[in-house]
């Protein structure tokens, strides 16, 4: 059997996604939340899923976990919620619902490559419509490639990764007011941004707003979440498996959401460290860093290349993601993501060191 002729040619000159093995380092790639719990909170976690059933199939609607956001969030009941195993899948829910006419995804690059990579995967038109040198969003270029490609979806990181910015909100406004289809605002990072746009679902019907657990605190938990109006997610409710989110996970979430306080309180030590490695980085000769309003932070090495300097960080237990090479705009730029000050204080002594070396 010819696996080449069975296979679509998309996913044959895919590449899997790369996870880097960082057994023993000090992991600063991924954008988690460096914080374990107490052992007080995992034990009232554990004895709290002592309630759940394995022998039986999850609540499909994950009911509980629903009913806890909508109303802490204040939820209209225009707007329902679409879950799913990571903002991940949500993103490939989506792709999966377009119609032929509107197969094209626009996106903006640099920013989260799977809204590119799903969609090539899935032999849909994608079109990255480069920012600006200084990471600013190409309003007019945007413009053009919406009018000549006629999107389905456009996909807009808020803050954007790996930049860490938010684009204007009159920007944003713009775009949805032409946008022949659908906008996906994707706020992974609102908790670290301390702001959000999910009053515009209420103004725009055709403006999604998507969130994780993720960068929140639960990376293991695989957890996202889809706003819109009703009548998108109960279409896109048929794409997704019907029991995609496990008894566990939504029993976790459910705990979480009952003590989101402890979360709130990591976010807020992880905004002021933020803001100590800003200062930090700037501070050293040869490197330019961009602010940022998630949990991580966008660096050019300007005297070293950077892929010198992310292999001397891993010979010295710190791993940080390399972007150069990834996209142009990314020339020599590294990003890492904020870890506890501990952590963050030996990235920047051996950093400091590595250029001056
Ligand atoms: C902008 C953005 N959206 C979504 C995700 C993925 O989130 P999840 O872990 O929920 O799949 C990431 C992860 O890096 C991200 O940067």
């Amino acid at each position: 059997m010819n696996l080449k002729k069975i296979i679509k040619p998309a996913v044959l000159q895919a590449n899997a996604y790369h996870i880097p093995k960082a057994e023993g380092l000090i992991k600063l790639d991924a954008m988690e939340n460096p914080y374990a719990w107490s052992e007080e909170i995992k034990n009232q976690w554990a004895e709290y899923l002592k309630q759940a059933n394995l022998n039986r199939y999850p609540d499909a609607d994950a009911s509980n976990v629903r009913q806890q956001l909508k109303s802490s969030l204040n939820l209209s009941d225009n707007i329902d919620i679409l879950f799913g195993n990571g903002s991940d899948e949500l993103i490939q829910i989506i792709l999966l619902a377009l119609n032929k006419e509107f197969n094209s995804v626009l996106a903006v690059e640099p920013s989260f490559v799977m809204y590119r990579l799903l969609s090539e995967l899935l032999e849909l038109n994608f079109s990255g419509v480069l920012l600006n040198g200084d990471f600013s969003l190409n309003l007019s270029s945007v413009k053009v490639s919406i009018e000549q490609q006629q999107p389905g979806v456009i996909f807009i990181a808020w803050p954007n990764n790996p930049t860490g910015n938010c684009f204007g909100e009159d920007e944003l406004e713009q775009i949805f007011n032409i946008a022949p289809g659908l906008v996906v605002v994707d706020e992974a990072y609102h908790v670290f941004a301390q702001k959000t746009m999910m009053s515009y679902l209420e103004k725009y019907p055709n403006v999604l707003l998507m969130r994780t657990f993720s960068k929140l605190g639960l990376a293991g938990l695989r957890l996202g979440m889809l706003f819109g109006r009703k009548e998108w997610i109960s279409q896109f409710n048929k794409i997704r498996l019907p029991y995609n989110i496990g008894t566990l996970n939504q029993l976790s979430a459910s705990f979480i959401l009952d003590n989101i306080e402890i979360l709130e309180q990591q976010a807020m030590q992880i905004r002021k460290d933020r803001q100590t490695m800003f200062t930090a980085l700037t501070a050293i000769n040869g490197i330019q860093a961009w602010p940022s309003n998630a949990n991580f932070i966008l660096f050019r090495v300007e005297d070293k290349p950077a892929d010198e300097i992310h292999a001397a960080l891993l010979d010295n237990k710190i791993l940080i993601k390399n972007l150069h090479g990834s996209q142009a705009l990314l020339k020599n730029c590294l990003r890492v993501t904020v870890g506890t000050a501990e952590e963050n204080e030996k990235f920047i002594s051996c950093l400091k060191a590595i250029i001056s070396s």
